[in-house]
């Protein structure tokens, strides 16, 4: 059984993206793959042009991480913590760290052990972007943050992508990914599925059409163009669902009767990952 299988991603400088999955697919894995924690049976990882594993140190100096499975020396308080983090990696920016500690409410004084989980994942990501590192690689970020803070960590990842540095997160949530991130790599049982610009992927959704005719009910002879389908009809409505392609045709052919309504609710990105977890092979 392999966790991973015929990986193959490039991720551009200067850009969010998100990698996403259900859980077990595989995105841990691939973070651990990348920052040499776990090595592979088989390929190569380049971060920042360096070899993930030759030059695993170099590349380290250069990138932020935040874990998903984050530990914390719980004994100290955040600003202990930070302190001994960027004693050990040198170049401490002390104005960027403060402005984040203020930015994601950092509590600074008690022990780490008694913070909540949210609490602590906020301390994760300062260590994360302290450091201004030109990749910052995060394992599912917004866990455990509130909406506040989630929107604060989504303007603090769109900031350093449009500053030309590079942020890798992997996440089961597509509204956090959506909101985030200028490219999707979708990640399957170990398979990469698919790789799009978040835009296109919702293109390529279906579009969720209500026509309601002007009469007691539909007309007999409605003409459905190729890859629509009819989902419901009840009396003059009729529901169908339509790929973008399909739009102009289904409009043509409802207008050669008298409408009283037609509506096409935007696209589900949902539905089209759904579409690509089901289509894809294995567990
Ligand atoms: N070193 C390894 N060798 C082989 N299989 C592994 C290894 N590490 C993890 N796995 C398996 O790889 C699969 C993917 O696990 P992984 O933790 O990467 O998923 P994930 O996408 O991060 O899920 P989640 O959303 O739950 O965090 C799991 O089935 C896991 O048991
Ligand atoms: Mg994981």
């Amino acid at each position: 059984m392999r966790a991973l299988e015929g990986l193959d991603l490039r991720v551009e400088r200067g850009e969010v993206f998100g990698f996403l999955g259900p859980n077990g697919a595989g995105k841990s894995t691939t973070i651990r793959l990348l920052l040499d924690l776990i090595r592979p049976t088989a390929g190569r990882a380049w971060l920042l042009g360096l070899d993930a594993r030759r030059e695993a140190l170099a590349a380290r100096r250069r990138l932020g991480y935040l874990p998903g499975d984050l530990r914390l020396d719980d004994r100290l308080t955040a600003e202990e913590l930070l302190d001994s983090l960027a004693r050990l990696r040198g170049g401490a920016r002390p104005p960027l760290r403060r402005a984040l500690c203020e930015r994601l409410e950092v509590v600074p004084g008690r022990p780490i052990r008694q913070l909540s989980k949210g609490n602590r994942q906020k301390i994760g990501l300062v260590q994360a972007f302290m450091h201004r590192p030109e990749l910052i690689v995060l394992d599912e970020p917004t866990s455990g943050l509130d909406p506040l803070l989630q929107v604060e960590v989504r303007a603090l990842m769109r900031e350093t992508a449009a500053d030309g540095r590079t942020v890798f997160l992997s996440s089961h949530s597509l509204d956090e990914v959506q909101h985030a991130a200028d490219r999707v790599g979708v990640v399957r049982a170990g398979r990469l599925v698919d790789v799009d610009r978040v835009e296109r992927l919702r293109a390529r959704a279906l579009r969720h059409v209500t026509i309601t005719f002007a009469g007691a009910a539909a007309p007999r002879d409605l003409e459905i163009p190729a890859g629509a389908r009819i989902v419901a009809a009840d009396g003059p409505v009729v529901r169908l669902t339509a790929p973008a392609a399909a739009m102009d045709a289904v409009v043509r052919a409802a207008a050669r009767h008298p409408l009283a309504d037609l509506v096409s609710e935007p696209a589900d990105l949902e539905e089209v990952l759904l579409a690509l977890y089901r289509d894809g092979d294995g567990g």
